[in-house]
């Protein structure tokens, strides 16, 4: 993964990070930075910031940040070398030859090819004498071939190596066969297998529209109903959604998300073309986040089973963590959607979403059937709990109807939830003070990294580290003047890596900017884009030389200081930003 610096300085001068996140994000000027909406984490107002001239993004809500690299690595989900080559193609630049990534990029390629080649001859094998019954179980589903084509499903015929011999004679080795998951190995001889037999199989495609793996449908009650592609350099189950490379070009404006492969194929087929499946795992964070880049509405519809409506508990927090609206559709008189679109069609199915509701009505509907409301110490017992749940809302209006709601499913009046709903709000209140006052009280977490795989053992040497690294980035001129500080001497080893390359790279003339580090995490990255964008004060020579002098003299003292010694430090730093500003 090593790219020769002197490359990445001119693919980083030749992809303004402005121009890159322009590509994603709407960006307004203001003073010397562009802001828009964070697309990392949903939000309503503009904290998501772009620094031309340090060449750096930083969101202040969610504090992601870092360079352009980091940018394209981010918002398509990309490898470090992949993001590399996206910009040196967008660049029209020649990424230089790095034998360890060129081939992991060529292997990656192959499989992608493999797979394509896999989901043609799957597809064929319907029409043909060997897919009759797979063609006869995928009409019984009712999908005409419309549906088939559209979605490329096919059928894996009931043989030991069809696939496996189809796709040797097309110049594919055994060990890429292996990587791709389509065969298994036996544990007896050691000879490679089909892994799908006597299956319907469903490609699943990612938003690039590479087939990264396969589900596999049992046409009769056999287990596992669906056999899935392992893991491979290709497919990771928690970073993609089934059919989201099709969904995603829907114009309803909101995204379906369903449980089962059939349930989004169904869905599309019936005119919801914004249906998306999990690839039999729940829901992932990394899920709600791929959601958000595609809409800021999700209707949830798992199935009607106790599984089901779990499932959704579990998802809506982490929707709405991704920014998202969540709405719940409750399945009724059908198991899941596909059943239901197949048994009353699309009309009333229509009906039915019209009328799904936000997740508060839904939540609340779930409170509400844990009570029976006919016994009056069950009614007592609902009314705590939905006071409390009510309570926990954002806004007095919410409250209002909710607790109406409320008050009418227990037949009592408003005014006397509306006491309960007060004390819990009241509770509530006093709880979040406390929780903000023991934050406010703790200055080593307000200063310590957000990130947590970074930790300021020395607060005070870590703030001057800080300030000396957001003044070179500045003014790397300023490195010919600190000679004598050395890597080794800073509290915090990342700040002090960094130190170490800029310095380096200072030396050698290249260009110093954070843009440009290598081998730092995404996270490190951030929370160096975020000193960047914290760090404003005058840059000088006699501000530095203080911040050098705290470091040296940290450093030669041994300290690591205690969380009381960090309270005084805070005020002291407080005063000297005073004085300085
Ligand atoms: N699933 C899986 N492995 C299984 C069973 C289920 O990966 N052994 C996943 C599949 O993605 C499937 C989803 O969980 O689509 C939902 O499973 P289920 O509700 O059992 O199946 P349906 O989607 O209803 O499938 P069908 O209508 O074909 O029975
Ligand atoms: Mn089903």
């Amino acid at each position: 993964m090593a790219f020769p610096p002197a490359f990445l300085d001119e693919l980083t001068a030749r992809n303004p990070i402005e121009d890159v996140v322009g590509q994603y994000v709407t960006l307004k000027r203001s003073g010397s930075n562009l802001f828009g909406l964070c697309p990392f984490h949903g939000e309503k107002t503009a904290s998501f910031s772009v620094s031309p001239d340090k060449g750096i993004f930083y969101c202040f809500g969610c504090h992601k940040g870092g360079g352009v690299i980091n940018f394209q690595m981010e918002i398509e989900g990309l490898s470090y070398p992949d993001a590399v080559r996206t910009l040196a193609r967008r660049a029209g630049m020649e990424v230089p030859d790095d034998e360890q990534y060129q081939s992991r990029y060529r292997q990656q390629e192959r499989l992608w090819a493999l797979s394509k080649e896999a989901a043609r001859f799957f597809n064929a094998q319907l029409y043909a004498p060997q897919g009759r019954e797979g063609l006869a179980y995928a009409q019984k589903r009712g999908m005409p071939q419309s549906t088939l084509t559209k979605f490329g499903i096919g059928f894996a015929p009931d043989s030991w190596d069809t696939l496996t011999k189809a796709m040797l004679a097309k110049g594919y080795t055994e060990e890429e066969l292996k990587e791709s998951g389509l065969v298994s190995v036996s544990q007896k001889n050691g000879r490679i297998y089909d892994r799908f037999r006597n299956r319907l199989m469903f490609p699943i495609i990612d938003v690039r529209g590479n087939v990264i793996g396969f589900g596999g449908r049992v046409m009769d009650d056999s287990t596992p109903k669906y056999l899935n592609s392992p893991e491979t350099i290709i497919f990771n189950k928690r970073k993609n959604l089934f059919a989201l490379n099709l969904a995603k070009k829907s114009k309803l404006g909101y995204l379906i998300l369903v449980e089962g492969y059939m349930d989004a194929v169904a869905l599309h087929q019936y005119g919801f073309d914004c249906a998306v499946a999990s690839l039999g795992t729940s829901l992932t964070e990394e899920h709600a986040t791929l959601l958000s880049r595609y809409t800021e509405q999700v209707v949830l519809i798992y199935d009607g089973d106790q599984a089901g409506q779990n499932a959704t508990q579990r998802a809506i927090p982490m929707l709405e963590k991704a920014g998202l609206q969540v709405k719940v559709l409750k399945m009724r008189d059908a198991k899941d959607p596909d059943e239901y679109l197949k048994k009353f069609g699309a009309d009333r199915f229509r009906l039915l979403l019209e009328e799904s509701s936000n997740r508060v009505e839904y939540q609340l509907n779930a409170i509400l059937k844990k009570y029976d409301l006919s016994l009056d110490e069950e009614r007592v017992r609902f009314i705590a709990e939905a006071s409390e749940f009510i309570a926990g809302l954002g806004n007095a209006v919410q409250r209002e109807i909710y607790g109406t709601r409320a008050a009418e499913a227990a037949s009592i009046s408003y005014d006397a939830i509306k006491i309960e709903i007060n004390k819990a709000y009241k509770r509530l209140q006093a709880r979040e003070k406390k929780k903000q006052e023991k934050i406010d009280l703790s200055p080593a977490r307000n200063l310590q990294p957000k990130a947590r795989s970074i930790r300021y053992d020395n607060m005070k040497s870590a703030m001057a580290e800080e300030e000396i690294l957001a003044m070179i980035l500045r003014e790397p001129a300023l490195l010919d003047g600190i000679a004598n500080l050395r890597e080794e001497m800073f509290s915090c080893p990342l700040l002090g890596r960094v130190f170490g390359q800029l310095k380096r790279r200072h030396a050698e003339g290249l260009e110093v900017a954070l843009s440009v580090l290598e081998d730092l995490t995404p996270e490190e990255m951030s929370h160096m884009a975020g000193i960047l964008q914290r760090q404003q004060g005058p840059v000088s020579e006699q501000a530095l030389m203080d911040c050098v002098r705290t470091v040296q003299q940290e450093y030669q003292s041994g300290n690591v200081r205690s969380e009381d010694d960090l309270l005084l430090l805070r005020d002291k730093m407080k005063e000297r930003k005073g004085i300085k500003a």
